[in-house]
């Protein structure tokens, strides 16, 4: 079984970096706050798309009550995401100081793309934390009680 990352926030991922790089390119003052975005968002990225998105895979066949004995290898992932919840929102709190500041760079020159890119991810963080990561969570902890309630776990 394989668990991908839903197809619209690969691509929203995808698009937020993008519109990094374009403000890191723009150089300048705007530039130089970027790159400071970007050192804060690399290794965020990394562990979303390597345990926090992926259980996100699993909503739909659980929605429709498909549920086999594989879902339980979605486990140590969501088990992770528990662990490192707590570091994964000091994480957003400091990405979002930083586009705060980038949205303030942005406002001096009147540069309206990077406002707007800079807006588009302070919202994709708030997205992750009161939709997405609450998601994958409850993943786990229905996978488990499922498992634990009816289904024999496959070794
Ligand atoms: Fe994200
Ligand atoms: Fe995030």
């Amino acid at each position: 079984m394989e668990f991908k990352i839903p197809s619209t926030i690969v691509k929203e991922h995808k698009e937020l970096h993008a519109g990094l790089h374009k403000a890191i390119r723009s150089g300048g003052e705007i530039g130089k706050v970027a790159e400071e975005v970007l050192e804060l968002l690399h290794e965020h990225f990394d562990k979303e798309e390597k345990f926090a998105l992926p259980p996100l895979s699993l909503l739909p066949l659980l929605a429709q009550g498909n549920i086999s004995s594989d879902v339980a290898k979605i486990l140590p992932l969501t088990e992770r995401l528990e662990k490192e919840m707590p570091s994964m929102l000091e994480e957003h709190k400091q990405i979002v100081l930083a586009l705060n500041n980038l949205i303030a760079v942005a406002k001096k020159y009147n540069e309206k793309e990077h406002i707007e890119f800079a807006e588009a991810l302070v919202d994709h963080a708030k997205a992750e934390e009161e939709v997405l990561y609450p998601a994958a969570m409850l993943v786990g902890q229905y996978v488990k009680s499922k498992i634990g309630l009816s289904l024999p776990v496959s070794k």
